[in-house]
């Protein structure tokens, strides 16, 4: 028989190599290279002649049984796309503290409470600390079945066993779990990919929905491999600033339910509690008179969320003025100083410019320029944006200014908090609702809106 030979295998992307090199060609990630064992090719001819034949049914094959079971935590259920699909897999990353064994938790009681069976693995905390933090979140009555272990094959062995068949486990975290015929350490390539084919197989097998916990590397993505999100059929973020006391938790991957659905949270000290109205945690009062903040209706999946956007203008003596930015991009604020600059008259040259999305939110719609512009020359012209007014609107680089998509559901939800007056790019379609409309066409007509009120108080 061939000797295994041994290659080189990154850590984060899986490539492998024959030699050891400083630097993935793949990924480009540095000092990944471990050393492993190459799997030993299996002679060709031994596949064919000797399988089981296959039973191929129609697309509409009865699914009755694969009816979802609900989590009972709403904003979990929504991000699922309605609930666990009984033998799917599901991937959750994010940063350490943020809250992934609090929210599992949570979710593994309640479906207890209401009847099924669920297991909790947890290779990181003895039973007594999660037993702790159970009773500190009044679930100790819940029948959940608690477990700290390592070892991949004591896990399976023990949920093959479990009667009656649990409807969700969750294993906390996956790279603590070890394959113990594999020689690599835990939380390695090779570990992490047997132990999640291992847990993928045995859901398959029971139509248990299994839960693996990723942990996130400093860059964001879930450490070791890529690989294991190709493998499972969902993968969840949570993610939120620690600073912060709410919480997001994102699909980006889900083979049974839509990628743009987010859920919100808010960190308590009774756990994570659902934020059912997610925008007036962004925002503050529409009535509130400051310059240099003005209200946006972001969409997040079918949800439309208002975020509070906030610009300061600020005169400075250096030759390269800072410019800084939190929650929104870079190079789009360049973009819209430029286009105010060359087509609106408005130098910003000699100022230093910081924006940034409030509540610590990330800002990604090109539909968030007119706000961006909006709150800019309220700071620079030191006059409030209208009391009660929301912007939409993408802008162009002549400054004329774009519709954007699903504008109704954006305006209800403004008008629902008390928003008066929208201002949207000519053109929009939109059925009347309670809001008076100010149709623009270029970005010059919100400079005017500022101007026109008041001279300006600061030169720039
Ligand atoms: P945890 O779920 O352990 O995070 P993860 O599993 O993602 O690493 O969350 C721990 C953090 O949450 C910790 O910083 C304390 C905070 N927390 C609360 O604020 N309230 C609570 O009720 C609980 C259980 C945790
Ligand atoms: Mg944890």
């Amino acid at each position: 028989m061939a000797r295994p030979s041994e290659q080189f295998t990154c850590q984060s992307c899986g490539e492998t190599y024959r030699k050891w090199q400083g630097r993935c060609d793949s990924c480009g990630e540095w000092n990944s290279l471990l050393q492993s064992t190459a799997d030993v090719a299996v002679p060709s001819g031994l596949t064919t002649g000797k399988g089981r034949d296959l039973t191929f049914t129609a697309l509409n094959a009865d699914i009755s049984e694969y009816k979802r079971s609900i989590s009972h935590i709403g904003e979990l259920d929504r991000v699922l796309g309605g609930g666990f699909v009984p033998g799917s897999s599901i991937l959750i990353g994010g940063d350490p503290g943020i809250g992934k064994s609090t929210l599992l938790l949570q979710a593994v009681a309640k479906m207890a409470m209401a009847g099924a069976p669920c297991i909790y693995i947890s290779g990181e905390e003895a039973t007594q600390q999660i037993s702790m933090r159970a009773q500190r979140l009044g679930l100790a009555e819940a029948p959940v079945q608690l477990a700290s272990a390592n070892s991949i094959r004591d896990i399976i062995t023990s949920v093959e066993k479990t009667s009656p068949v649990p409807k969700l486990l969750v294993i906390d975290s996956i790279q603590t779990v070890f394959a113990d015929n594999l020689p690599s350490a835990p939380g390695t390539v090779a570990q992490v990919r047997a132990s999640a084919q291992e847990l993928i197989r045995l859901a398959r097998k029971t139509g248990t929905s299994v839960i693996l916990v990723g942990h996130v590397t400093k860059d964001g993505q879930i450490a070791g491999p890529r690989v294991l999100e190709h493998m499972v059929d969902t993968v969840l973020y949570f993610e939120g600033d620690r600073g912060h006391q709410f919480r997001i938790l994102r699909a980006v991957k889900n083979r049974f339910g839509a990628t743009d659905e987010i859920g919100v949270f808010e960190m308590s000290d009774a756990g994570l509690k659902e934020v059912a109205n997610p925008s007036s945690l962004f925002i503050s009062s529409p009535d509130k008179t400051i310059s240099g903040a003005s209200v946006f209706a972001g969409m997040e999946g079918t949800r439309p969320l208002l975020v509070e956007i906030q610009g300061l203008v600020a005169a400075t003596a250096q030759a390269t003025p800072r410019r800084a930015v939190v929650g929104w991009d870079n190079a789009r604020l360049a973009m819209i100083l430029a286009v105010l600059d060359t087509r609106c008259d408005l130098s910003f040259s000699g100022s230093e410019v910081y924006l940034n999305v409030a509540g610590g939110l990330r800002v990604q719609e090109p539909a968030a320029d007119l706000a961006v512009a909006a709150a800019l020359v309220s700071s620079v012209s030191d006059i409030p944006v209208p009391p009660g007014s929301l912007f939409l609107g993408e802008i162009g680089l002549s400054g004329e200014v774009r519709p954007v998509g699903q504008t109704d559901a954006r305006l209800k939800e403004a008008a629902k908090l008390g928003f008066t007056t929208a201002i949207i790019p000519a053109g929009s379609k939109v059925k009347s609702g309670s809001m008076k409309i100010i149709e623009i066409e270029h970005l010059r007509e919100i400079v005017s809106l500022f101007t026109e009120t008041k001279p300006m108080t600061r030169a720039v």
